[in-house]
């Protein structure tokens, strides 16, 4: 991991740095848990938004990409033409993105609804091509997803009969799980995934692809044998959140915000110049009282509160740093925060390089 020392004096702040070696750490880590457990890995790309990053992940294994927007399944595309959109693309304009880029890359689609079947249906006929589709079922996470299994069994046969439409199988995203949770919940997770993948088979519905896992529950897939896939995302980088739910360490926080203190009130109290517009205004969800990121030279530190461009620190022991000086933060929540940068800095080979994040801001 680079140090702050490492960083040139004027390198601007607030910035967002990135360590190359602790990225290649982290996507190893993640393929060969998977490759151990024979587990396809379709990693999350709204993490990174990035290109560079993706080839690393395709590199090291990964069966295909995952995104949520059709903007980022473009800029995905470019790296890897096996992308699974875990989102609904309802809406024309998604609808005809869809159309779009199934003329050059194979796109599986996460959907729960036959009104969404239709749409895409319509969208890739007129095109003159096809799309694989995930049926998106709940497991306790209660966003989106069919929590009957008739409904799901009825939505696969309508996809299954459908033209341009190709069944391929299950996801589900199973954001309620958590490493600390009880047995109870991950027998609940596994048996009900079981009822229906035995039901598709039993129908001669394809169950070929059954698409789970987040970062928190990641390294804990084997509990679900019904899995053949998981798609984290945030594992790439790492952030509080994922520290405070123990599956990560502050060392394999690969991402970092750069920052300088603007003000100082007393020995106790300082003020970045990182306000929301860097670091987003999400709390730790395991720990909502424990500040608005980690300040890894002062550890004793919480940041209290954040304007716009201001994040206001108090100490509890130590000295405040002077005026000028510059510290590292963790974020609570990286994905956000990375979606709020135009640029990242990568450190890599003892050097630091200005990267695009291809994909920010691409929200249809
Ligand atoms: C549908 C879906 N799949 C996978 C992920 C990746 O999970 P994580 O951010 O915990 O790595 C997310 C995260 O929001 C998601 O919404």
């Amino acid at each position: 991991m680079f140090s702050i020392e490492s960083i040139p004096a004027d390198h601007p702040t607030p910035s967002l740095l990135v360590d190359a070696d602790a990225v290649r750490e982290n996507v190893t880590r993640m393929q060969r848990y998977c490759n151990e457990n024979n587990l396809a890995l379709r990693p999350h790309t709204k993490t990174h938004k990035s290109v560079w990053m993706a080839k690393m992940q395709r590199d090291c294994g990964a069966v295909g990409l995952t995104v949520a927007k059709m903007g980022e399944a473009a800029v995905m595309a470019n790296v890897c033409s096996e992308i699974l959109i875990a989102y609904p693309t309802i809406g024309q304009a998604r609808l005809n993105a869809v159309a779009n880029l199934s003329k050059s890359a194979n796109l599986i689609i996460g959907i729960d609804s036959k009104a969404a079947a239709e749409m895409i249906a319509q969208a890739v006929s007129k095109a003159g091509t096809q799309v694989g589709i995930l049926v998106d079922i709940d497991v306790g996470f209660h966003r989106t997803g069919m929590d009957s299994l008739q409904e799901t069994l009825d939505l696969a046969e309508f996809v299954d009969r459908t033209p341009g439409l190709e069944l391929q199988g299950l996801m589900c995203f199973p954001g309620h799980l958590l490493p600390s949770s009880d047995a109870t919940a991950w027998e609940k997770y596994a048996e009900s995934m079981g009822v229906i993948v035995e039901s598709f088979r039993n129908k001669g519905l394809c169950a070929d692809i059954v698409s789970g896992g987040s970062t928190p529950t990641a390294c804990l897939s084997a509990k679900n044998p019904w899995l053949t896939e998981i798609r984290p995302g945030t594992y790439i980088y790492n952030d509080v959140n994922e520290i405070r739910l123990g599956v990560a360490t502050l060392e394999q926080c690969a991402a970092r915000v750069l920052a300088t203190v603007v003000s100082r009130a007393n020995d106790h109290k300082f003020v970045l110049d990182c306000g929301s517009k860097t670091l987003s205004s999400d709390r730790c969800g395991p720990a909502p009282e424990s500040g608005f990121g980690y300040v890894v030279e002062y550890p004793t530190a919480k940041v209290t509160r954040l304007s716009e461009e201001h994040g206001e620190v108090e100490l509890v022991s130590g000295v405040a740093p002077a005026i000028g000086s510059r510290v590292t933060i963790v974020p609570n929540h990286i994905c956000v925060c990375v979606n709020l940068q135009d640029k990242y800095w990568l450190f890599d080979n003892q050097e630091w390089t200005q990267m695009p994040v291809d994909a920010r801001g691409l929200l249809v």
